[in-house]
């Protein structure tokens, strides 16, 4: 049965996802700041490679799936440590585990992104291109100098989803999938503690899905598994968005 790392495994779409996978029999390895099976700071660079130590000690170097769901919304306490969960957390986790994926079976990965990465000018923000450049302390000292929440929210999802789809290569020659999953409302406690902000609560009340509502995180959980499955054999470097037609109702125009 596979082997399969998720990152944000304690809560909301990871403890879903997790739940999923362990039900059908597969193992699976939990990383999260508490509550999972390692236990790992991934806003830190230490944190970020004792996560990936830990994992591969516990996965004997070989891992079938991984599953970046760990995240940090708006209520985050700043912009800079949005930055370094929802990007670095990502980059580094994949980097480091991807020799492992590459001696998996029928490997792939997906990285929980948002339909966030389509608001308008997030592709632009200063701090992007130093988290694609890898530059961790220029991306956290930029987002903490010039990015409000919402914005380093914005900006982190749109490079996290540019970095998977940078790496098509490199992942395809290793025989490794990955894909990025861009959910709308999934109802969560990051996003009740959204709707509860002074700053950001009404406006995120109000972003509503042409569905009408928000998704449970089993329903982000149940396209993570598509996405990981041999159902998804030729799907590679594509950004799925499950988000209640919210990706269409803002931009109909892009796809
Ligand atoms: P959640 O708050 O329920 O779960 C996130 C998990 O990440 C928590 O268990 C938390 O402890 C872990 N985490 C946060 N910082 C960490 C750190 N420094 N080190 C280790 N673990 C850390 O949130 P949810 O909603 O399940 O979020 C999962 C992903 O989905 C996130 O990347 C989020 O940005 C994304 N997302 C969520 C949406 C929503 O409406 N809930 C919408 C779009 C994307």
């Amino acid at each position: 049965m596979p082997i399969t790392a998720i990152t944000g495994a304690a809560s909301g779409i990871g403890a879903a996802l997790s739940k999923q996978l362990r039900d059908a029999g597969h193992t699976v390895i939990g990383i999260d700041r508490a509550g999972s099976d390692v236990t790992a700071d991934l806003s830190t660079v230490d944190g970020r490679q004792s996560a990936v130590e830990q994992v591969l000690a516990a996965s004997n170097g070989v891992l079938d799936h991984v599953v970046l769901c760990a995240g940090l919304g708006v209520t985050a306490p700043n912009s800079g440590l949005i930055v370094a969960v929802n990007y670095f957390g990502v980059s580094e986790l994949l980097d480091g585990l991807s020799e492992a994926l590459s001696k998996g079976t029928n490997p792939s990965a997906v990285v929980v992104g948002s339909v966030a990465s389509v608001q308008p000018g997030a592709n632009e923000l200063p701090m992007v291109e130093a988290m694609l450049s890898g530059d961790f302390e220029a991306a956290v000292a930029s987002a903490n100098d010039a990015a409000n929440p919402s914005q380093a929210y914005a900006g982190s999802k749109y490079a996290v989803t540019a970095y998977v789809r940078r790496k098509v290569h490199d992942w395809a020659k290793m025989g490794v999938r990955v894909n990025v999953l861009a959910p709308g409302v999934v109802e969560t406690p990051l996003y009740k503690a959204s709707t509860e902000d002074p700053t950001y609560g009404e406006a995120t009340k109000n972003f509503v899905a042409p569905l009408g509502r928000g998704s449970k995180p089993e329903e982000a959980a149940n396209v993570i598994r598509f996405l990981l499955s041999d159902q998804a054999s030729f799907i590679h470097g594509t950004v799925l968005f499950a988000d209640g037609g919210m990706d269409a109702m803002i931009r109909p125009g892009k796809f």
